[in-house]
């Protein structure tokens, strides 16, 4: 078996066509990326761009109302075509999402304890009443809360919307995933608090060689992170690559323009360099180079061919074919 084939989480060409009666959109137009164990995988991108909806087809979690194609692998084991049930044991088990608003992931009927030891007795992790309830508590404790007793015997809404977030990264954790995708799982909360619940999922993939798929708009937590980032813009990734990399010397102009949208130093707010214009909707999306119409080096063959993701510098790959000569120029 190549090495590739037993990696945690391969996706290959996956595509996410949302069908209703009257039409059907493409969303996710071919994403392909290789998650090994203990690495970060980071997708970024504007708002829009597809990221959430390529986290939840990896999770299959649109059933009929999706069409994918292409394939997901844990392990070397294809998903797409997977059972219900199947699923079902897979989810929360091997593979966990944390999902960007913590109140759609909890019960609000029930205690969060009683959360907990049902995920950990569905999976067979903890058989027993008691062992589960010992080791919910632990989990609580392990991601920083500090009394894990009163927040086990908690309803969700008597909880803050940090301790929510933890409490839901709990359940996430609690069957030691190999595979962890977090939906943007901090952009509801404060800054203090998004600092800390970062650092809680570098700290337990760094326990038990968790692969992570991060998933955020944000560049400065792409920055923190590491690992590796996907960039993507309509659907597709236009640039992957090494983090520091990607975000120190980036290859395609979309990622230059996100990049240069940032606040710098000594550089006033309303100076800023924003990419003109905004990404093309769903289902509208234009012929050849889908960034083009907002594309600084658009040439007219842009419009006309769409480029492929191809390798651009050793572990890069960017989907633009006048990278290779700007490269230079854009550093100057
Ligand atoms: N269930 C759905 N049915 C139809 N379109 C959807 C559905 N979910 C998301 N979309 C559309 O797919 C596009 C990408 O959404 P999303 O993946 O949520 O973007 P983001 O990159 O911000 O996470 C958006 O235009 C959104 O409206
Ligand atoms: S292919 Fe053309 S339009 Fe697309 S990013 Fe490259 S230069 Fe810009
Ligand atoms: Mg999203």
């Amino acid at each position: 078996m190549s090495t590739s084939s037993v990696a945690p989480l391969q996706v290959t060409s996956l595509t996410t066509t949302f069908v209703s009666r009257h039409r059907s959109v493409d969303v996710v137009r071919g994403v392909s990326f290789t998650l090994r164990r203990g690495e970060t995988m980071m997708l970024l991108g504007e708002s829009g761009s597809g990221k959430s909806v390529t986290a939840r087809s990896i999770m299959q979690l649109y059933g009929a109302s999706a069409k994918l194609g292409g394939s997901v692998t844990m392990n070397g084991m294809e998903l797409l075509g997977m059972s219900g049930s199947e699923l079902r044991s897979l989810r929360g088990g091997q593979v966990a999402l944390i999902p960007q608003d913590p109140t759609g992931a909890l019960d609000p009927l029930r205690r969060i304890g009683a959360q907990l030891v049902e995920v950990l007795n569905v999976h067979g992790v903890e058989t027993t009443k008691p062992a589960a309830r010992r080791r919910a508590e632990e989990l609580l404790a392990m991601v920083g809360i500090p009394d894990p007793k009163r927040v086990a015997d908690s309803y969700p809404h008597q909880l803050s919307g940090g301790m929510r977030q933890r409490a839901v990264i709990a359940i996430a954790v609690s069957c030691d995933p190999q595979v962890l995708i977090a939906d943007e799982p901090t952009t509801a909360l404060d800054v203090t608090v998004q600092a800390q619940i970062l650092e809680l999922i570098v700290e337990l993939q760094q326990r038990s060689g968790t692969a992570v798929l991060m998933v955020t708009h944000d560049v400065g937590v792409a920055r923190d992170f590491g690992g590796r980032i996907g960039v993507m813009y309509a659907g597709k990734l236009v640039e992957e690559g090494p983090a520091a990399q990607v975000l120190g010397d980036p290859k395609h102009p979309y990622t230059a323009g996100l990049l240069a949208a940032l606040p710098t130093p000594g550089v006033e707010r309303g100076h800023l360099r924003s990419i003109v214009g905004a990404p093309p909707p769903v289902g509208a999306f234009p012929a050849g180079c889908a960034f083009a119409p907002r594309c600084p080096q658009a040439r007219p063959s842009c419009h006309e061919q769409d480029p492929p993701l191809v390798d651009v510098a050793p572990d890069r790959s960017a989907a633009c074919p006048v990278v290779n000569t700007t490269v230079g120029e854009r550093a100057a």
